[in-house]
């Protein structure tokens, strides 16, 4: 990709056609952060319902740290995956007790809260406090494995390595809020896992996989799992 267009065309796009989400509406620390624990095992469409009861009856991080297991597990019910919901208790616990009911705004404190990992904490680091930090998702991985024509397996050292040295070198300062999103969107509307829709998009001429006809190769799948 010429670097100096590319950033800029991915997020002009992602401006004009982003799905508006409830938590795109404020970008709230907490509303960013259930909202990621949500998306990481459930479809956008499934999420949204989930997200708009749970902060119907949970409108803020004291309310869940106040409340019973059980009823927090209630508004679970269907997501699966009820450690997610578990460790949402335990970080608002962690929050109210050492960050006074604030989400915290560090980085390296929004990583050490339970239920964590890079991903998230570099997603609710970047949209919620505009952080100049990547936020790599398997989505994000295999949209540069496409675009950058990463030939190492995605999941192992060498191709990780890679997509963080990209990411950091690609994300225009200031904007990672944008930036951030603009590449997961793109994952998740044109350069999907399967029959990416590359006729639509913004930055199909920056794309090495698509130049040398093989798009459907990238990413290279892993031996290990994960
Ligand atoms: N998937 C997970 N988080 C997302 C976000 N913030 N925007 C788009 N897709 C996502």
């Amino acid at each position: 990709p010429k670097k100096n267009t590319f950033s800029p065309t991915l997020i002009a796009w992602f401006k004009k056609i982003q799905r508006p989400l409830p938590w795109r509406q404020d970008y709230l620390p907490y509303h960013v952060w259930i909202s990621e624990i949500m998306l990481q095992q459930t479809q956008m469409d499934r999420a949204v319902p989930y997200f708009e009861r749970w902060m119907d009856r949970f409108p803020t991080i004291a309310s869940i740290a106040d409340a019973p297991e059980d009823e927090i597990l209630k508004y679970w019910e269907g997501l699966g995956y009820y450690t997610r919901a578990r460790n949402i208790r335990k970080a608002a616990l962690v929050i109210c007790a050492e960050h006074g009911g604030e989400f915290p705004a560090e980085h390296k404190a929004i990583l050490a809260l339970p239920g964590i990992g890079p991903y998230t904490a570099g997603a609710i680091a970047s949209l919620a406090f505009g952080l100049d930090v990547p936020a790599i998702d398997a989505n994000v991985e295999r949209v540069y494995a496409r675009l950058f024509d990463i030939d190492s397996p995605i999941k192992e050292k060498d191709a990780k390595k890679r997509v963080e040295a990209l990411s950091a070198e690609l994300l225009p300062a200031g904007q990672a809020r944008d930036y951030n999103q603009a590449v997961m969107e793109l994952g998740a509307l044109i350069c999907t896992p399967r029959a990416p829709r590359c006729e639509s998009c913004p930055v199909a001429e920056h794309c090495e996989a698509r130049r040398l006809d093989i798009v459907a190769f990238r990413p290279v799948p892993g031996k290990k799992k994960d």
